[in-house]
């Protein structure tokens, strides 16, 4: 019998009230299962009851990848140039939107099949979220939300676009390669099992084998054919260090790449604003001033218009209890 290939795809992004164009399925106990053929309307209700019985994705036939691309594709168009839905709404679409893809890329480590999706859905962010005051604050109000790998990597994705975009940055391709390093940075965490990353106490082996992810975000890149060296370069020095003492290769600034100083704000700022394992997430103010702490470990200049775009986000940020 051949083997039908499956992809996971999230529920949410299946467009209420709209029937889709292919059959959709669960997976219990490592079989597929047909949960809905086609043209069946998917609801909240659908939703809320799949979540309640503990079930996050669904799957689709790889032969329906393309169609659901397109229905993914239009919609989030279609929200962008429609009138009559408030900025913030649109945030939230945008935000869910890439959440999509950034969760398809970021927990199977394929990139090859999503390559043109995600070009899309970060250039969506250059040109809706970057160009407005509002959509950014907007978003990095929804960002607090989301403390997971996904929400990780589009909040890094979107603070390194937001200061490329100040220190002058404002070529689409240069923004591409910066957002999608942002989004890709700890991808190599795939090849580190699960216990090791959510573990304690961990060995001094154990630590080195962590420290290398920087290196296997780099070989899936490279695996998925991105041979950009600019973005390569800044995944790979995410967790440099202006004075030579970050890892893996203890480069010191001059010998890290504009956009991996870049990363490297963008991605420790998020670390520090985020709930781990092993440490409980500051308040923004308080990671901007543990940073100017340590302000050795980046390039000082950047820094400082980092700390000016948040801050002056955070002023025009209306305040909800
Ligand atoms: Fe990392």
């Amino acid at each position: 019998m051949q083997k039908e290939n499956y992809l996971p795809i999230v529920i949410e992004s299946l467009i209420f009230g709209k029937n889709s164009d292919y059959p959709l399925y669960i997976k219990t106990y490592e079989k597929y299962v047909l949960y809905r053929s086609k043209a069946l309307i998917f609801s909240q209700s659908d939703v809320l009851r799949l979540k309640n019985n503990g079930v996050n994705n669904l799957y689709i036939r790889q032969e329906d990848k393309k169609k659901y691309d397109e229905d993914m594709i239009n919609h989030l168009n279609g929200i962008i140039s429609a009138n009559g839905i408030s900025s913030e709404d649109k945030t939230v679409s945008i935000y869910n939107y890439s959440k999509i893809y950034a969760q398809y890329v970021i927990t199977t480590g394929n990139l090859k099949d999503t390559k043109e999706q995600l070009k899309q859905v970060i250039e969506t962010i250059i040109e809706y979220i970057l160009v407005s005051d509002l959509a950014f604050i907007n978003i990095i109000n929804l960002s607090k939300y989301d403390a997971s790998e996904v929400g990780h990597g589009i909040n890094v994705s979107i603070y390194a676009m937001a200061l490329a975009g100040r220190l002058g940055f404002t070529n689409k391709l240069s923004l591409y390669e910066i957002g999608l390093a942002g989004l890709t940075h700890d991808i190599g965490k795939l090849k580190i099992p699960k216990q090791l990353l959510q573990k304690k106490d961990l060995t001094e082996e154990e630590i080195n084998e962590i420290k290398k992810h920087p290196i296997y975000s780099k070989e899936t890149l490279i695996e998925n054919e991105f041979d950009n060296s600019n973005i390569i370069n800044a995944v790979v020095e995410h967790h440099e260090a202006s004075n030579g003492t970050g890892y893996p290769y203890g480069k010191i600034e001059e010998n890290i790449s504009t956009f991996g100083k870049i990363i490297i704000i963008a991605n420790k700022f998020d670390s520090l604003a985020r709930d781990l394992p092993y440490r409980i997430k500051l308040e923004k103010k308080d990671a901007l001033n543990n940073m100017t702490l340590n302000k050795e470990l980046y390039n000082n200049a950047f820094l400082k218009e980092f700390i000016l775009l948040i801050k002056e986000s955070d002023e025009k940020m209306p305040i909800v209890r």
